[in-house]
């Protein structure tokens, strides 16, 4: 018998479970339970009312029931299920449901219920109007298409900012923010973790796919494009593809396709900024200054650090993120090298992470007056990208990415958790002992989640 493990019965059959929860343990057991509030990175708090099962004769939440042993759960009387629908129903009819026009179509997990369970409601009235909140650059609030579930609430108190609570009270109840000030007014920092995690689209990137495809049918611009490593993963996913497959030639294929003039990898970026850093690093060790050094390459990280701990601003690296470096080198070095005007240049960098936004429009990031990187776009609204062009990605033929000088493996561990400051760290001891002996040194300590 395994540590913890449990015996439940579920509709008659006898199983073991050793879940803590009783909506997981019903999961794994193979059941199809909807729901929409809980998420697995989250602490149950039973919102939504849809994951609803008998338990020992009585009506239970599923996610926020703790496993007990000998529970006796029924998952699909009819009376179940037409609470479930019943309850899909009072949350629709309080929802915009513009399915065919919404960024989230497809990808929805309120939209995959309603096909599931029931797409009509038998309830009207009284619908929550409210104005969009546009005022971030990175993320666009749309209160009507909340759902109130409270994932966003809890994962933002997990990233210690608490920007969103629910406000006001019975109908009038909203997730917003202290005082309703603007989330640009706020303290977010735009990690993006909300907009990842709500289940519809009332919490979205701030899509910037218009003005690339501006610029793309523009003859007098030269789009440049530049690919993080994570994306060239991640996109095959977002694209319904196998999980991991590594995408990198047919994604360059698929960008030239949508009319990019350049294809280019940030691994290059990331090798420069692993240089400056490392130098940054030795620097600051022979002065006995500023140290521990962080790094400075995500900019929510930056961000949190300014909003937060403001006294260990000058711990933060002085180096600019690899998007930012290889953008500037496209608007001089590249630029002057094929008799370019930087100002026609558009640099779109295609980014894991919302964040990127803001920092692009940080104006001590400008090189000769001009923002170095134009747009940002996340891997999602990639994806958008290429289902509205139906290019089809695994069909595409192969292609390198065009040349501006090649990437060390040191710049494509970016791609992991702490892989920065590892590849800062082998940098690092190269200036200091001469020695390019990263096969025999492992930096497990600042690789992944507990470096
Ligand atoms: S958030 Fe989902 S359910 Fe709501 S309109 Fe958009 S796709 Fe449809
Ligand atoms: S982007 Fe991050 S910091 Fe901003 S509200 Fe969302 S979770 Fe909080
Ligand atoms: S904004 Fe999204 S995550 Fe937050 S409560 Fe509304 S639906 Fe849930
Ligand atoms: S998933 Fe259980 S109440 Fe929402």
């Amino acid at each position: 018998m395994l540590m913890g493990e449990k015996t439940i019965i579920v509709n008659g059959k006898k199983y073991k479970t050793t879940e803590k929860y009783l909506l997981q343990a019903l999961e794994k057991l193979g059941f199809d339970i909807p729901h929409l509030c809980s998420h697995p990175d989250l602490e149950p708090i039973a919102t939504c009312r849809l994951c609803v099962v008998e338990v020992n004769g009585r009506i239970r939440t599923s996610c926020n029931t703790i496993v007990e042993e000998k529970m006796n759960v029924i998952t699909d009387s009819e009376e179940l299920i037409e609470m479930r629908r019943h309850n899909l129903e009072l949350i629709l009819s309080n929802h915009p449901l513009d399915c065919d026009y919404c960024y989230r179509n497809m990808h929805c997990e309120l939209q995959r219920l309603a096909e599931k369970i029931t797409n009509k409601t038998r309830y009207s009235g009284k619908q929550r109007k409210r104005e969009k909140d546009e005022s971030s650059i990175a993320i666009l609030k749309d209160f009507d298409k909340c759902i109130l579930c409270g994932r966003c609430i809890q994962i933002c108190e997990k990233q210690t900012v608490n920007v969103f609570d629910y406000v006001n009270r019975g109908f009038e109840t909203i997730v917003g923010t202290a005082f309703d000030l603007p989330l640009s007014q706020t303290p977010c920092v735009s990690c993006g973790q909300c907009v990842l995690h709500c289940p519809t689209a009332a919490l979205i990137e701030k899509d910037e796919t218009q003005p690339v495809l501006k610029a793309i049918n523009n003859p007098d611009k030269f789009v440049i494009a530049q690919i993080a490593p994570a994306v060239r993963v991640t996109i095959g996913e977002e694209l319904g593809l196998k999980p991991g497959v590594i995408l990198t030639k047919k994604l360059v294929s698929a960008l030239k396709r949508l009319g990019f003039d350049r294809v280019f990898d940030t691994s290059l970026g990331a090798d420069l900024t692993i240089m400056e850093e490392a130098a940054e690093l030795v620097s600051r060790l022979e002065q006995s200054k500023s140290l521990p050094m962080f790094t400075s390459c995500c900019p929510a990280w930056v961000s949190f650090v300014e909003e937060f701990y403001p006294e260990f601003i000058q711990n933060l690296s002085t180096t600019k993120s690899p998007h930012e470096i290889l953008g500037a080198i496209i608007k001089t070095y590249y630029a002057e090298k094929n008799n370019i005007d930087p100002k026609n240049i558009v640099v779109v960098s295609i980014m894991p992470c919302t964040a990127k936004k803001e920092e692009a429009r940080r104006t001590e990031l400008k090189v000769n007056n001009l923002e170095v990187v134009d747009h940002v776009i996340t891997t999602r609204e990639l994806g958008k990208l290429l289902r509205e062009f139906g290019v089809e990605i695994e069909k595409l033929e192969d292609s390198d990415f065009d040349d501006l000088m090649s990437a060390s493996s040191a710049g494509q561990i970016f791609g992991t958790t702490g892989g920065v400051m590892e590849a800062a760290l082998r940098t690092a001891n190269y200036f200091i002992t001469g020695k390019n002996d990263y096969e025999k040194i492992d930096y497990k300590e600042v690789r992944g989640l507990k470096g």
